[in-house]
């Protein structure tokens, strides 16, 4: 239903820009006061302020374990501080005093991507069970040192980061991010870009959209004209463009080196005009429609009576699945209009043990709750405060009999809605979402029904049917990526809209640093100057 506006949501949304109230004053700290340890996204779990700040100055040095992977994390710490302070900043297995990256705690609380970071006069420590953990305690540094740590030129200092200890675990597994490479395709460059915002404020899933009606993204090899010609044009009727395999795997590389999985994506039975289109044979009548470059959904089908639907099926999931190093591959299943609901229940019932065959595991969007998710299935939730009691106890009742979910509710962290009527790209028809209105809500009680142990984690869609350059990203992205990514992070406790909001006016000169263009909410009181 994404084209249809929702009249009632959008004037809810208006009002709340209406109100949008005056907050504290969240001046940044400069140079000579560090920043306080809590003023980080997503919030720690707990943060004991105290002692004296550690300074990283010419003699700083990074101290690592024996082991490639924090020495691999040293060195990315290492880079992102050797152009900004101008110091050389080695990483050695030698111990010493500065800053100390070490793996194999025994602290079991930790978890898989928990860390703690104790600084003080001497250096700062971080310490983890994993390497993800020590990653993501490496951002919390990252976002203590001055703004001026993420310029590419030398800046003046000092580089001071406040005494005390951060203890820290994610609240949910699931954090993730997606990206819709298919109504515009965007390069393997931009998607790294991308996956260092996401880095930054320790999302660790990345979900590519990567077949819809306009564009098929992912060389197939036993299928080639999905890519070649199901993937040459894309909304607007630009040229689109596709991932080769070692392209594919590239972004997977890179995503994994800031521990981040991608989940991959290949939208069914419905969203499906660019295979359609390449394939005359995936037609029940046998003859491929056009290309198409519009923005309309819920016109298409595979042909679920067909036998060569299946193998197409069998064929583009092998080979993804050997691409994929992560565990969950997304079938989709939204807005299948174009096929009968007896048909969608036949059709997920023949695809989903396809990708068992293969070694993975179900993701679908909530529709799939209206077939029978397979065992260990996750529905992904995109509903709206608006969306029907029946829709809404459809998805709770499968989450009690176990399917596990993923919350983007697109009234809330649709990184595609516009935030207000004036805003220049995006979509309205979940209504208008201001930021307080993307981080004010709790996945943890979300969903009227569903068991809170149900909720596996969050995630923020960022769908592109107006969205076209890394700048579109980030304008849509910034400020409601960090907000989603903290509902996903950070304990129920730590929330609250009126801190938040210094924290993330906080954020603003990194992303000026880091080059990220981000829309000024009014609800926020940003740095001036
Ligand atoms: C969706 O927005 N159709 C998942």
């Amino acid at each position: 239903m994404r084209q249809h506006r929702r009249t009632t949501r959008l004037l809810g949304s208006l009002l709340l820009v209406t109100a949008a109230g005056v907050s504290a004053v969240g001046a940044a700290p400069t140079g000579q006061t560090p920043t306080p340890l809590g003023r980080v996204i997503p919030a720690p779990e707990s943060v004991k302020p105290g002692g004296a700040p550690y300074r990283i100055t010419n003699s700083t040095r990074i101290h690592v374990d024996d082991s490639r992977e924090a020495r691999r994390i040293g060195t990315y710490l290492a880079e992102v501080l050797r152009p900004s302070t101008g110091y050389r900043i080695p990483v050695t297995d030698r111990q010493g005093p500065g800053i100390r990256l070490k793996l194999g705690s025994k602290d079991a609380s930790l978890g898989d991507e928990g860390y703690r970071l104790d600084s003080g006069r001497n250096g700062v420590t971080i310490t983890a069970r994993r390497p993800a953990g020590l990653f993501h305690g490496v951002q919390t540094l990252r976002q203590l040192l001055p703004a001026a740590v993420e310029k590419d030129s030398a800046q003046p200092g000092p580089w001071l980061v406040a005494g005390g200890t951060i203890k820290d675990t994610p609240r949910y597994g699931w954090r993730g991010a997606m990206l819709d490479v298919s109504r515009h395709f965007f390069t393997v460059d931009q998607v790294k870009r991308y996956i260092d915002q996401l880095a930054l404020y320790k999302v660790n899933k990345l979900h590519l959209h990567l077949s819809d009606d306009q564009g098929w993204r992912i060389a197939i090899d036993s299928w080639p004209r999905l890519a070649t010609y199901g993937g040459s044009t894309q909304v607007g009727g630009g040229p689109g463009g596709f991932y080769t395999k070692a392209d594919y795997k590239e972004i997977v590389r890179y995503a994994s080196s800031r521990y981040l999985e991608v989940v991959p994506e290949i939208d069914m039975p419905g969203h499906t005009n660019a295979a359609l289109a390449s394939y005359a044979d995936l037609n029940c009548d046998g003859v491929a429609p056009p290309l198409y470059t519009g923005t309309e959904v819920g016109f298409s089908s595979l042909c679920v009576d067909k036998d060569v639907t299946y193998d197409f099926v069998d064929d583009v999931i092998r080979e993804l699945a050997a691409l994929t190093p992560g565990r969950y591959l997304h079938i989709g299943g939204d807005e299948a209009h174009s096929t009968s609901h007896d048909d969608y229940v036949k059709f997920m019932d023949r695809v989903q043990p396809v990708v068992a065959k293969y070694g993975k595991t179900v993701i679908g969007w909530h529709q799939l709750t209206g077939a029978t998710p397979a065992k260990g299935a996750l529905a992904q939730y995109w509903g709206l405060d608006s969306t029907s009691a029946a829709e809404k106890e459809q998805v709770a009742a499968a989450a009690r009999n176990g399917t596990g979910l993923i919350l983007s509710p697109a009234d809330r962290i649709y990184l595609d809605m516009k935030y207000t009527k004036d805003t220049p790209l995006g979509l309205d028809w979940a209504g208008l979402v201001e930021v307080k209105r993307s981080y004010d809500w709790d996945p943890g009680n979300y969903l009227p029904g569903a068991p809170s142990s149900a909720v596996k984690g969050v995630e923020a869609p960022l769908w592109t049917e107006t969205i076209a350059t890394p700048a579109n990203i980030d304008y849509m992205a910034f400020p409601r990526l960090p907000g989603a990514a903290e509902l996903g992070w950070s304990p129920a406790a730590t929330h609250d809209w009126d801190t938040y909001k210094v924290r993330l006016a906080a954020q603003a000169p990194r992303w000026d640093a880091l080059g990220i263009g981000y829309y000024r909410s009014p609800q926020v009181d940003w740095p001036t100057g």
